[in-house]
């Protein structure tokens, strides 16, 4: 049964009590209590650094973030990075080119303000078809429908812990190449040609078993399913290799659900998690800013060798 993310915390201890961190399940992510994102001293920052290292995950409920306040609070994890190129080819917030917007709702010229529509997210690492893809995404929510729409979140630090021997040699020194056609909700990247051959269509190739640049923790680094493509082995083969990986990394225990409300952040690194996102009713509203951490170095193979 995969753990439902809950918040211990009501709406009416904003930014209240001492901070404190509970995590969420064992394989990933943690929700910090008692922080006011907005005012955050040097010593609390330091709590959620620490936080973040050790569950790859934070979720931060009860939030009062504006787009400035939302940089703000990005840039103190490094720099920003440009969004990607949305399917509706838009620049989301005119003042702010950093911020991404993820939502279904129509703007008044009848094209949506976001990206990603209301279907499923399937399983991804964000911009990972990138060569120095981002290390982080934060996502906040300004509007949230009665059901559905929830973000899982895969700890991917655990699965490479648990992977099964003969697994974990066939994949020592391999390498994906992550696809960069099409996002996570099947759309086509603006100025892109579509394309349903993994061999051939765009993409970078990154290590499947990586070291985490900061953590040094081993981790597999997957991407996105579709178009993915293991180098150097015929098609059937890699195809064979990739379902019995992503079969393996998205078992429940090594996956989280959470369930939004107004006001919550939740961010995730790019390099130790994957996640997804399931459909909501398309006439509900649904409205999410998001920034994203530039990539602080390629990722790097894990130089663990087979057993
Ligand atoms: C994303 O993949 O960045 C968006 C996930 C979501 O909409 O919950």
């Amino acid at each position: 049964m995969v753990a439902q993310a809950q918040s211990s915390q009501q709406p009416s201890e904003f930014g209240t009590g001492s901070p404190a961190v509970r995590p969420l399940c064992d394989a990933v992510g943690a929700e910090v209590t008692g922080v006011d994102l907005t005012n955050l001293d040097q010593a609390t920052f330091s709590l959620v650094q620490a936080a973040w290292r050790a569950h790859s995950a934070l979720l931060f409920r009860n939030q009062q973030l504006d787009d400035a306040a939302l940089i703000e609070f990005s840039r103190r994890f490094g720099e920003l990075d440009m969004p990607p190129v949305n399917e509706n080819g838009k620049t989301f917030v005119a003042d702010h080119p950093e911020i991404y917007v993820v939502s279904n709702v129509l703007g008044a010229d009848g094209v949506p303000i976001g990206s990603l529509g209301a279907g499923e997210a399937v399983w991804h690492t964000d911009m990972s078809y990138l060569p120095m893809p981002p290390d982080a995404s934060m996502l906040y929510s300004l509007e949230v429908p009665p059901s559905g729409g929830d973000t899982w979140l895969c700890g991917m630090d655990r699965a490479a812990g648990e992977l099964p021997d003969d697994l974990r040699r066939t994949v020592t020194g391999r390498s994906i190449k992550h696809d960069g056609t099409y996002n996570s909700g099947g759309y086509l990247r603006q100025g892109l040609t579509a394309s349903d051959d993994p061999v051939t269509s765009v993409g970078t190739p990154h290590p499947i078993l990586c070291r985490h640049a900061e953590t040094g923790r081993e981790t597999l680094y997957l991407g996105r399913r579709r178009n993915a493509y293991v180098i150097g082995l015929p098609l059937a083969e890699s195809e064979a290799l990739l379902d019995r990986l992503w079969a393996h990394a998205t078992q429940a225990k090594f996956c989280i659900a959470h369930h939004w409300r107004v006001g919550d952040l939740l961010m995730w690194d790019n390099r130790s998690t994957m996640h997804r996102r399931d459909p909501f009713d398309a006439h509900t509203r649904r409205v999410m800013h998001r920034t994203q951490i530039k990539g602080s170095a390629r990722p790097a193979p894990s130089g663990v060798s087979a057993a």
